[in-house]
């Protein structure tokens, strides 16, 4: 078998995530672990600074996160998905259903950030005070189910990736608002430190990945959808 030829008949295989890759990651390692059903495989999911610094120590074998070039350090980063961020509000939202609301409209409602370390945090910050404001943040939470339920509570509205809300999650509950500026289009990047050679079975991981592009594309698509769909007035 050209698996054995390639000597990835056995072995141990460990990506580390940020956290809006976990709604994606695990189907690509349980597609792979039935084409290389001798790896075993760890998936660890953490905010971008954690990933990072997992990175820096060697823990794990390849890495998802975004932007890889901002990070002030060599690597080799290779394009795996689009990961846009938009503003997600309670399904029966005031705002629900205008159109390209103002940042300034935006910041009268009450928000719900993440922690620092994360990357979608960082995102939004940046994008509000290029603009020179400040989001009216009543809650930080450390996790986008967290806030999928604070949202639902009527805490606030908040950023998430896109990709957090697919396998109906929120689904009827949650909607997404047409916001200036959103959605942020960033990506993920399939990511090593440049000059560490990756393993057998971590490149073969690689492309595999990289072969999951359109299907990754097209969850992406779905949830867009239904998120319409659970918007009243679309
Ligand atoms: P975070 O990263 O978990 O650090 O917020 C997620 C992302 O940047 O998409």
């Amino acid at each position: 078998r050209l698996a054995d030829l390639k000597g990835l008949k056995r072995g141990r295989f460990r990506l580390g995530v940020i956290t809006t890759a976990k709604y994606f990651a695990p189907e690509i390692l349980g597609a792979f672990c039935e084409t290389y059903p001798g790896i075993d495989v760890s998936l660890k999911v953490s905010n971008r600074d954690r990933i990072i610094e997992r990175m820096l120590n060697h823990e794990d074998d390849l890495y998802i996160f975004g932007e890889p070039d901002s990070i002030g350090l060599s690597v080799e980063a290779t394009y795996l998905a689009p990961n846009p961020l938009i503003i997600v509000a309670r399904a029966d939202h005031p705002l629900v259903g205008e159109k390209n609301i103002p940042l300034e409209r935006i910041i009268q409602e009450r928000f719900i950030l993440r922690e620092p370390g994360s990357g979608i945090r960082d995102a939004v910050t940046r994008l509000f005070s290029k603009h020179g404001l400040k989001p009216n943040v009543r809650m930080e939470l450390g996790s986008n189910e967290a806030i999928k339920h604070a949202i639902i509570a009527g805490l606030g509205i908040s950023t998430l990736s896109l990709h957090s809300l697919n396998l109906d999650g929120g689904a009827g509950r949650l909607t997404m608002l047409d916001v200036e500026g959103f959605p942020i289009q960033r990506a993920w990047y399939l990511v090593h430190p440049k000059g560490r050679d990756l393993s057998l079975i971590a490149r073969a991981f690689l492309a595999f990945a990289v072969e999951r592009e359109a299907e990754i594309q097209a969850s992406l698509d779905r949830t867009d959808a239904a998120l319409r769909l659970s918007s009243p007035s679309a």
